[in-house]
């Protein structure tokens, strides 16, 4: 631990918190990253999509100008990580959405038809066309679009590599529980205490605390649990090629899979989108629903090797936009980026480290001030 007070203490060591102590470390600030460990975060869980297209959803105009506006932050985030020796597996082949039937089909057509309307670069492609560009997909697949400019990164590589770059730029790590704020009497926020009552001092305290911030401030801030599996490709099938060269995403009967590859072999399956509050058990009704999809899909899905199933909690908010802004002095908060934090990380680091500074953020941030939740739980009131 650092002998003297850091400038700020970030609580929470997942993929927001590690981005922005790296960001702010590199500004200058010293920093100290607290966190249990353990990779109990959302972080570890997700499949590392970074897809402002694919996850485009009806209602969500601006989340989905946030997403488009952190795909360059996250280049340049890669960019420098891969150039300092830590390449994070990023992918640049596009997501191909795929119908399972013909109601499907409709679903994805609705879908497509929302997304070109805000100017989403999308192809639409028959059942044999996406194929073509998949030719492991099942038979029956109704059809497809490509969607170009959605990417993927190995989030666990990602994450290693933040981590070390963060250590490398003099940010300091403790491994403790935060049970509370410090706050003064005017709401001045000062520092945190530990589960085991010690007290640490800092400038500014930045929380990224994922689904559990709400432990730490009342905010809006509601666990959406995903399970997700992870499969490897076994070695026989890989010699004769890559059986998966980019995300697939389906409807199938109204539900949805998506089959992520990594360059290595393994295919992460996800996800399931539960409200179970805090839980993050492992169901066989889970872990069924999402390899039946993923075989619905590419059949030869059962021959993959069974790597590992786990459960993350997605940090969601009743807009599903991120909260990002100065909740009290001394204190930032940086949370809710519930399906989007890995693709968010870049660009939220980059805002916590102009917040900390006392600079503006830009304005595609404009609509997901901690404020709009005003009058709500989210309003949110520091405890003394
Ligand atoms: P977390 O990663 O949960 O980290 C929060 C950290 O805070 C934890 O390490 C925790 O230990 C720590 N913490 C909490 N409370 C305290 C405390 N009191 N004291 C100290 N430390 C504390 N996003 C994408 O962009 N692309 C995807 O493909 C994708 N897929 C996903 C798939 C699944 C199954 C899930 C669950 C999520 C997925 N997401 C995806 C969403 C993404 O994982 C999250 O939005 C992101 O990880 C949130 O990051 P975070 O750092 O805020 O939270
Ligand atoms: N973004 C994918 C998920 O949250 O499952």
């Amino acid at each position: 631990m650092a002998a003297h007070p850091p400038d700020v203490l970030v609580v929470g060591g997942g993929v927001i918190g590690l981005a922005a102590g790296y960001r702010l470390a590199q500004r200058g600030a010293s920093v100290l990253v607290i966190d249990p460990g353990g990779d109990r975060g959302a972080s570890w869980a997700a499949a590392g999509m970074l897809a402002p297209v694919t996850e485009a959803a009806f209602g969500e105009d601006e989340l989905t100008r946030l997403n488009l506006a952190a795909v360059p932050a996250f280049r340049r985030l890669a960019g420098e990580l891969d150039r300092a020796g830590r390449p994070v597996g990023l992918r640049t082949e596009g997501t191909l959405a795929v119908a399972f039937n013909a109601d499907d089909r409709a679903a994805l057509d609705r879908l497509t038809d929302f997304r070109t309307g805000l100017g989403l670069h999308t192809e639409r492609l028959s059942g044999s066309a996406a194929r073509e560009l998949e030719p492991y997909l099942a038979a029956g697949v109704r059809g497809g679009v490509l969607a170009a400019d959605d990417l993927s990164v190995d989030n666990r590589r990602y994450l290693a590599a933040l981590r070390a770059a963060a250590g490398d730029a003099g940010v300091g790590f403790l491994a403790a529980e935060v049970s509370a704020l410090l706050a003064e009497p005017d709401g001045r926020v000062t520092g945190v205490r530990t589960a085991t009552g010690d007290e640490l001092r800092a400038g500014t305290v930045v929380l990224c605390g994922g689904a559990a911030t709400g432990a730490l401030l009342p905010v809006p801030v509601q666990p959406v649990k995903g399970q997700i599996v992870r499969l490897a490709v076994p070695d026989r099938l890989r010699a004769a090629g890559p059986v998966l060269t980019r995300t697939v995403r389906g409807i199938v009967r109204g539900g949805e899979v998506y089959l992520v590859p990594r360059a290595g072999g393994e295919v992460v399956v996800g996800a399931t989108s539960e409200q179970q509050g805090h839980d993050v058990g492992v169901t066989a009704g889970g872990v069924y629903e999402l390899l039946r999809n993923a075989y619905e899909l590419l059949p030869i899905s059962s021959e993959f090797a069974f790597v590992e199933a786990r459960a993350g909690s997605r940090p969601g908010t009743p807009d599903n936009g991120p909260i990002l802004g100065r909740v009290a002095d001394g204190l930032v908060l940086a949370t809710g980026h519930y399906r989007n934090g890995i693709l968010l990380s870049a660009l939220t680091a980059d805002a916590v480290a102009a917040l900390v500074a006392g600079e503006p953020v830009a304005a595609v941030w404009q609509p997901f001030g901690p404020d709009r939740f005003a009058g709500s739980r989210a309003a949110p009131a520091v405890p003394a």
